[in-house]
C-alpha cells in the first residue's frame, strides 16, 4: 500500500517507517523538520516537510496515501505551553484525518494515548478504577495532551460516521527503544517502591511499529480503539502482590491475569483482533540492576 508517516523523524514514526517498508509498503514520510537536500539514501523512503495543523500542508501531503498513520504529536503536556499542546495535537489530527477522507484514503491509524483515561498528568490525582486497564475503562481527562488525544479518537467516530475510511488507533505505553530503556526504566527495575502512572506498563517501540504494521493490514470496519503495551512489567513485578502493597483496596485487580508479572495495561483486545504478538522486553536490554547490557 502507499502509505504517509506523520511525525516520521520522531521515536515511533521512524520505527514505523522502517517496518511499514520491510513489510513491503510503499512509504512516504513526512515531519516539521527540514528536508536533506542530497542524493537520497538507499531504501529511504520520500520526505516532505509539512506542518500539520496547517491544512494547506495536511492536504499537499496525504494526497495520494491509501493509508495514514499518524504519529506527529507533542509527546505529552509537560513541557510546552498546554494552549500549545492543545491546539498542535488537535488540529494536526483533524487536518491529516480531513484531508485523508476527502482524498479516500481507505485507512487510518491514529497514534493516540495511554494517557486518555486520565489519571498520568491530572491536576487532581486519582487512580485507576481496576487494573490490567483496558479499553472498557472510563475515560476523565485533565490535561490538555490527554483531552486532545481523547478528542482526536472522537474525531475518528466521526469519520467512520460520514465516509467509508476505517480508523484504528492505538493507545500505546511509554514507548522505549535501545537508546532511552536505561534512562527511562532502569530506576524503575533498581527501586521497587517506585510507582508508575502506567502501573509499571511499557511498550518496546519495535513491537509497536509491529502493531502499527497490523493495524494498517488491517479489514476490520469502522473505528476501533487498541492498547499496545508489553506483555510484563517493569521490573518483573509479581503483579497482584505489588499493587496490595503499594495501593491496598484502592484498585480492583482484574483476574485471571495474563501471567504473574502482567503489565498494567491489557491488551487482549490487541491479541484478539488485531493479531498482535509482542516479542521484546526490557530483559533483553536491561540486566536485573536496570543497566544496560553488552551489545
Ligand atoms: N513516547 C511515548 O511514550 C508515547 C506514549 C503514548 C503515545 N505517544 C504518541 O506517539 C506519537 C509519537 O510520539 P514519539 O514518542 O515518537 O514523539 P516524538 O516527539 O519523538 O515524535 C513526534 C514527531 O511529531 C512531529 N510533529 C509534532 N507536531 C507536528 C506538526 N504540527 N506537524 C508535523 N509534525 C509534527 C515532531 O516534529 C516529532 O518528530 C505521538 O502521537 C505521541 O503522542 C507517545
Amino acid at each position: 500500500m502507499r502509505v504517509l508517516v506523520t511525525g516520521a523523524r520522531g521515536k515511533v514514526g521512524r520505527a514505523t517507517v522502517a517496518a511499514l517498508q520491510e513489510a513491503g509498503h510503499d512509504v512516504r514520510a513526512t515531519d516539521l523538520t527540514p528536508p536533506v537536500f542530497e542524493r537520497p539514501e538507499e531504501g529511504e523512503a520520500d520526505y516532505v516537510q509539512a506542518d500539520l495543523t496547517n491544512a494547506g500542508d495536511a492536504f499537499a501531503v496525504v494526497r495520494g496515501a491509501e493509508a495514514v498513520v499518524h504519529t506527529a504529536a507533542i509527546p505529552e503536556p509537560t513541557s510546552n505551553p498546554p494552549h500549545v499542546v492543545f491546539q498542535n495535537n488537535l488540529m494536526a489530527t483533524f487536518n491529516t484525518l480531513e484531508a485523508a477522507i476527502r482524498f479516500g484514503a481507505t485507512r487510518f491509524v491514529n497514534i493516540s494515548s495511554e494517557t486518555v483515561p486520565g489519571f498520568f498528568f491530572p491536576e487532581r490525582p486519582f487512580l485507576p478504577d481496576y487494573v490490567p486497564v483496558d479499553e472498557e475503562h472510563p475515560i476523565r481527562p485533565q490535561d490538555p495532551y490527554a483531552t486532545a488525544k481523547y478528542f482526536g479518537e472522537l474525531l475518528m467516530d466521526g469519520a467512520v460516521r460520514r465516509s467509508d475510511i476505517n480508523c484504528i488507533s492505538i493507545r500505546p505505553s511509554w514507548v522505549q527503544h535501545e537508546g532511552n530503556y536505561e534512562r527511562n526504566l532502569g530506576p524503575m527495575v533498581r527501586d521497587p517502591s517506585e510507582l508508575s502512572a502506567g502501573i509499571w506498563s511499557y511498550i518496546d517501540v519495535y513491537d509497536l511499529a509491529g502493531a502499527i504494521v497490523l493495524a494498517v493490514e488491517s479489514d476490520l470496519p469502522g473505528h476501533e480503539v487498541f492498547y499496545i503495551a508489553s506483555p510484563d512489567n517493569v521490573g518483573g513485578r509479581p503483579f497482584e502482590a505489588a499493587i496490595r502493597e503499594h495501593y491496598g483496596d484502592r484498585m480492583e485487580i482484574k483476574t485471571p491475569l495474563p501471567r504473574e508479572d502482567a503489565s498494567g495495561i491489557s491488551i487482549e483486545k490487541a491479541r484478539r483482533m488485531l493479531g498482535y504478538d509482542p516479542e521484546r522486553s526490557w530483559r533483553d536490554y536491561l540486566d536485573d540492576e536496570g543497566r544496560l547490557k553488552p551489545g
